[in-house]
């Protein structure tokens, strides 16, 4: 089997998130995707046990096929990483692992419509059950609605022109297809926008899925319970990879690990960032940011 994904700041994690090596350790990778990260540490430290989450189970079954080596040292769960925690019962843990966002699976295998250069049918749906895919939304969301998702989601500063046009053009038809709705934003923006140094429906792609996913809403509730189920001297590490995702974890990290009785150590007073070579290698990790905290 083929995996198509770059794990980024494989380095910066190993060497932070070390589990103790004279008992059984416990490590939750709650963004297991085709299980990079996973891998490394399975492969390395041979008394532990991960619990490796993804909603997508397309890709889990990737991991699944890649964790086969370690027998029951891995435990997949198709889950989302906030109801994970919201009943969680299982050992305290040593290591907690948020790679957020979604896989180059996504964009290159799953025929989801995540990539705005293919023609593929816009869904964008982790979970397949989910009630609204990225279809309802560009379909059926009103004008105004539209252009705050994409406003707030994608920070896209042309948001207003491109929910605009998204409407003029439903009301002929129904967009149905990646292209299609990567060709009408294109068209809605100023020209010199269309040459910048990214697609200009970039942002647009990213505030859909976010909308369709509910990514957002999930990172604080699962943190908070990931902070409960850790021991203390346990570890977990955050990759974020946009400024929406970051903030969130930086303000959740200074409230709990400031003031008379913090509960948290803040390993990383400014975030980790990938170095040059490994931005050069794997351009999209040029944005990453890794925050780092230790239970008190
Ligand atoms: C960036 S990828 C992880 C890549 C992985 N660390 C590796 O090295 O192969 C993020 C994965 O998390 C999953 N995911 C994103 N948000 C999730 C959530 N809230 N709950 C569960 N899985 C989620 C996505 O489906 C995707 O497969």
């Amino acid at each position: 089997m083929e995996y198509v994904h770059y794990s980024v700041m494989k380095d910066e994690i190993l060497a932070h998130l070390i589990p103790p090596e004279d008992r059984p350790a416990y490590m939750v990778d709650c963004t297991c995707g085709e299980g990079g990260h996973t891998y490394l540490f399975l492969s390395k430290y041979p008394n532990l046990q991960i619990t490796g989450l993804d909603r997508d189970s397309g890709i889990q079954q990737k991991a699944i096929e890649r964790m086969k080596e370690f027998g029951s040292r891995f435990t997949p769960e198709n889950i989302w990483f906030d109801e994970y925690f919201k009943n969680y019962d299982g050992p305290p843990l040593d290591l907690v692992l948020f790679d957020l966002g979604i896989s180059s699976y996504h964009y290159a295998e799953s025929e989801r419509g995540f990539s705005f250069k293919k023609g593929e049918e816009l869904d964008m749906r982790l979970d397949k059950t989910a009630p609204i895919s990225a279809l309802d939304v560009v379909n059926g969301y009103q004008e105004e609605r539209l252009s705050d998702v994409i406003y707030k989601y994608g920070e896209e500063r042309y948001s207003r022109r491109i929910a605009r046009a998204i409407v003029e053009k439903r009301k002929l038809s129904r967009i149905t297809k990646s292209d299609e709705l990567a060709s009408i934003i294109y068209k809605a923006v100023p020209s010199g926008y269309r040459y910048g140094h990214i697609h200009p429906a970039t942002r647009t792609f990213q505030a859909i899925r976010i909308e369709v996913n509910r990514e957002l809403d999930r990172i604080e509730p699962a943190l908070k319970g990931a902070i409960a189920a850790l021991r203390s001297g346990g570890r977990i590490a955050v990759i974020s990879f946009h400024s929406l995702e970051d903030r969130q974890v930086k303000w959740l990290f200074k409230g709990l690990g400031e003031g008379d009785s913090p509960t948290i150590k803040i390993l990383t007073k400014k975030p980790l960032i990938p170095t040059d070579a490994e931005s050069k290698e794997n351009p999209p990790s040029r944005s990453a940011k890794l925050r780092i905290i230790e239970k008190l």
